[in-house]
């Protein structure tokens, strides 16, 4: 069954939030002053069990879903996620299970996660300068934590592994291309992310985003670069690959050219309710229904009627909202 929204898009991923803790303080995502010790995280309770997302997985594939990704916060910070993952995997008709992390977990995680079934990973790295990282990340996480991260996701199979770097300008600009020498060859694909609006807390200017067309003429003047099609229509990032064969890069251009037109993602949040845009005011409650013991043909109808009922297009009309709309936190709705 395909499912359609009101601007025609399907339902393609589902991207699913099992914590909206992390064990970062990206300044960009969560910064301390906001996230602190007295921040109300989600108490255990109110998270969906592995019962409540597998089964409302199930519906999301038999409407057209092919790729779940788990998000956070940090996804493997959520205890025995490997168990979540093992019971995704038995989903007939999911073709791609993968899992966005910071990579400060993965070296210790990365076997089990590939034996429970999981498919590859995309880790978060904004910078390989210490000073720099660790002032983005603000806990003093060392690079090689994550790059020993990357390392054991890559010995686990873990492939493709994608790298993301979200890219501020006069923070962390000044190392895209010590980034692109470092990855490239690698057999990882680098993608540099434009710094977005996303929440209320980050303190986001447009000064501060490179455009996704900057970084790769900067690139290009080091390495020449050319466009390479799509892998799926609607793919997030716009890919490039180096002419002399030392791989690919993506650049994730949403603020400068939004891909809402194409945009088949929903997300869940750890607490079950579906956002169908990044930057939604307002969330579906699933968990209400799976705990009022709704059957799944009830539960599935919903999703019929949110999706159908889909209109956004945020980073299309960017610039025509007021800054002060409600929206929703990188952290808890995971990116
Ligand atoms: P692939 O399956 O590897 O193509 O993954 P992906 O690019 O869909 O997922 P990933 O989590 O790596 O996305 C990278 C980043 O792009 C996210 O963390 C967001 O910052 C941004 N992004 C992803 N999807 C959307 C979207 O629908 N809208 C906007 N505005 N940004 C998005
Ligand atoms: N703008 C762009 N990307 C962001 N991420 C988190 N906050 C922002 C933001 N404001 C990225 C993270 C991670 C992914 C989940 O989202 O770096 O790669
Ligand atoms: Fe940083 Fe990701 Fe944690 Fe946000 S969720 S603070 S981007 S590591
Ligand atoms: Fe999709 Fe919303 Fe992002 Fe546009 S802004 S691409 S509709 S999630």
């Amino acid at each position: 069954m395909t499912l359609n929204d009101a601007r025609n898009r399907p339902l393609h991923d589902l991207r699913v939030s099992v914590t909206d803790r992390c064990n970062f303080r990206c300044t960009y995502c969560m910064p301390k002053e906001v996230f602190g010790r007295d921040f109300p995280f989600l108490p255990r309770a109110e998270l969906l069990t592995f019962e409540e997302i597998t089964r409302l997985a199930r519906l999301f594939v038999e409407r057209g879903v092919e790729k779940i990704r788990l998000t956070g916060g940090e996804p493997l910070l959520r205890r025995n996620i490997e168990e979540l993952i093992a019971m995704l995997r038995g989903i007939d008709g999911l073709r791609d299970l993968t899992l966005t992390t910071n990579g400060s977990l993965l070296a210790r995680k990365a076997e089990a996660l590939r034996e429970a079934g999981l498919q590859r990973v995309t880790v978060s790295l904004d910078s390989l300068d210490d000073a720099v990282f660790t002032a983005m990340n603000d806990m003093d996480v060392p690079v090689q934590r994550v790059l020993d991260g990357i390392e054991a996701a890559d010995r686990a199979g873990l492939r493709p592994i994608k790298i993301n770097m979200v890219v501020k300008r006069g923070t962390n600009d000044q190392h895209v291309i010590d980034m692109a020498r470092y990855f490239r060859g690698s057999g990882h694909i680098l993608r540099f992310i434009e710094f977005m609006d996303v929440g209320h807390t980050n303190g986001w200017k447009m000064d501060e985003v490179v455009p996704a067309a900057d970084i790769i003429r900067t690139i290009s003047a080091e390495w020449p670069l050319e466009p390479v099609d799509p892998n799926y229509v609607g793919e997030v990032a716009n890919r490039y690959r180096y002419i002399d064969g030392q791989g690919e890069i993506g650049l994730i251009a949403s603020v400068t050219q939004s891909f809402c037109s194409a945009c088949t993602r929903a997300r869940l949040s750890a607490e079950g309710k579906l956002y169908t845009c990044l930057f939604a005011t307002h969330g579906h409650d699933f968990r209400a229904l799976l705990r009022a013991g709704d059957t799944d043909e009830g539960i599935g109808q919903f999703l019929d009627r949110v999706w159908r009922a889909r209109s956004d297009r945020y980073s299309d009309l960017r610039s025509s909202y007021a800054a002060d709309l409600p929206k929703v936190e990188m952290s808890y709705i995971g990116g």
